[in-house]
């Protein structure tokens, strides 16, 4: 018999609804339960052989909980080892060399020093040209955590000015300055297996339970080629990144789809902002890839995903050098699963 667990936090609606629908499927060499904790010991297996997890960007326990079961032979959902080197900067030059648009980015050096450093530990750091930054961004452009989510710390800027009056709230925290890029769609993209895309429609400037209550403003052959483009840099960047359940989230300028956030291991399932369809393509599909992870699980070994970024690494490739195919991937499936689904109606939360 398998074990599939979820880890979990505060959300109350996708992982009762994931365990049911892997064990309404009655396998019988397969069953699904809430993850429970015991002594947690180094070197020591879990009872799982996969483990999907919604929570350890929050709880550095379960992090550590999670490696010690990947190296003990748990497929963990996502990797925990890649989610916790990657970050916004970095997948924004991924995007670069797998040829996903993105908006125009710099790195930003914290405003305040880090603890125990002074300006000594800063020698190698040339003064800031700001003029310069700011006429290769431009305005409006947007101000970031490089390593956030949440929408913590999003400032959108219009001029110097407010840029100096951000920047000087943001203490210690290292920030990305981008373009902003003035939309006329946005989606938030699923992916789920490197493979499953669904494009949600999706509108950030509507109030939280409304902005998956929209539909897409491009249509007819525009709009299908541009879900096609869509889905065609999810894979992509997934591909990359190896993240076995991820959102993307693009703006579209002029028919081009900018990639925006796409770092999202544990990204919003809950069924009062998704809502009821793409809710339940989530569970579905999310149920039926821990089911494959299980099947294909093999005891004491290594069980992760790892993307052609870190696969190419090891063979002393690159991004853009051309490796061994991504085992999970499938971009024939996708145009079918990539149809965008726009939701007429919310529920309330
Ligand atoms: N460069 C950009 N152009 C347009 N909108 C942006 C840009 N960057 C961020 N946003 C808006 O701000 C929101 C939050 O930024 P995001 O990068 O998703 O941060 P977080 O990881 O905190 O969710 C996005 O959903 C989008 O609406
Ligand atoms: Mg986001």
């Amino acid at each position: 018999m398998k074990k599939i667990g979820i880890l979990f936090g505060q959300e109350n609606t996708f992982p009762q609804a994931f365990i049911d629908r892997i064990n309404e499927k009655k396998q019988s060499d397969i069953v699904a339960e809430f993850v429970s904790i015991p002594q947690v010991e180094q070197a020591v297996a879990t009872d799982y052989a996969v483990i999907i997890d919604r929570i350890s960007q929050d709880v550095p326990f379960y992090r550590a909980y999670l490696k010690n079961a990947a190296i003990t032979g748990t497929a963990v959902i996502n990797n925990p080892f890649w989610w916790s080197a990657d970050e916004k900067f970095f997948n924004n030059a991924v995007a670069v060399q797998v040829g996903v648009p993105v908006p125009k980015t710099v790195l930003l050096p914290s405003k305040d020093r880090p603890d125990d450093t002074n300006e000594k530990s800063f020698r190698n750091l040339q003064m800031m040209n700001w003029d310069a930054i700011f006429q290769h961004i431009g305005f409006p452009a947007f101000m970031k955590p490089h390593a956030g989510g949440g929408w913590k710390h999003v400032y959108k800027l219009n001029n110097a000015e407010e840029f100096f009056r951000a920047y000087d709230e943001t203490n210690q925290l290292v920030m990305l300055y981008q373009e902003a890029i003035e939309f006329d769609d946005y989606f938030r993209c699923y992916c789920i297996g490197g493979k499953d895309v669904r494009i949600m429609p999706y509108e950030p400037r509507n109030p939280h339970h409304l902005r998956y209550a929209t539909e897409p403003k491009t249509t007819g052959p525009a709009g299908k080629k541009l879900m096609a483009t869509v889905t065609d840099y999810v894979l992509k960047l997934n591909m990359a990144l190896g993240y076995d359940f991820n959102t993307v989230e693009f703006a579209v300028r002029d028919g081009i789809p900018y990639a925006i956030d796409f770092g999202n291991p544990a990204p919003d399932a809950d069924i009062y902002s998704v809502g009821q369809e793409n809710f339940d393509w989530v569970v579905e599909t999310a149920a039926n890839y821990a089911i494959e992870r299980a099947r294909a699980h093999k005891p004491g070994q290594s069980n992760l995903t790892w993307g052609t970024f870190i696969r190419n690494s090891t063979q002393g490739q690159g991004l853009t050098t051309a490796s061994a195919p991504a085992p999970t991937a499938q971009p024939e499936t996708a145009p079918e699963a990539a149809k965008p689904k726009g939701k007429k109606k919310t529920s309330a939360s």
